[in-house]
């Protein structure tokens, strides 16, 4: 027997003020984003803003249903978006932001393990990693050079071989 360990950095921004000037603009999107998703039962609204690797800005919002399961986070409306109207240019860096109607939106959250495992793929597909920065409307702002460092030991393509 013998252990591993998995770690990973990265890294904390005060607030978006201090955030390198592209990443802040992304993140701006994403924030305004947030005000077209369609939330009317959870009233967490969250925004994707993605930067392709030509350029090209694909957004996402949260698209909830009556029927709860059918909902569909921002992060895979951004991503089957990007695959249909971009096939093949991978994702240089997807900021996400949320608006919490009922309460605070002043700290980072990530992505959900099944959005975890969308943009794991994604990231797989393109051969290049997307990196990720996470806030709320205003506060702390987490960057990650790579989305699927979120999801370690994970089930891929390669697993089905
Ligand atoms: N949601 C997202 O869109 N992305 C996340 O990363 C976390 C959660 C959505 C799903 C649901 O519409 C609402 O936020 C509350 O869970």
């Amino acid at each position: 027997m013998k252990k591993e360990e998995y770690r990973f950095g990265f890294d904390v921004y005060e607030s978006s003020e201090s955030l390198p000037e592209a990443d802040k603009l992304l993140l701006e999107s994403a924030r305004e984003i947030t005000e077209v998703a369609y939330a009317p039962y959870s009233k967490f609204l969250v925004g994707a803003v993605a930067k392709l690797k030509n350029n090209e800005i694909i957004k996402g919002t949260n698209q909830e249903n009556a029927s709860y399961p059918v909902g569909i986070c921002a992060e895979r409306v951004l991503l089957a978006s990007a695959s249909m109207l971009q096939t093949g240019i991978p994702i240089d860096t997807m900021a996400i932001a949320y608006h919490n109607l009922n309460g605070e939106s002043n700290h980072p959250v990530s992505p959900c393990g099944m959005c975890r495992q969308y943009i794991s793929e994604y990231e797989d597909r393109m051969k290049q990693p997307i990196r990720l920065i996470l806030s709320g409307m205003k506060g702390k702002v987490i960057v990650l050079e790579k989305a699927s460092l979120l999801l370690p030991l994970s089930f891929g393509s390669e697993d089905l071989k």
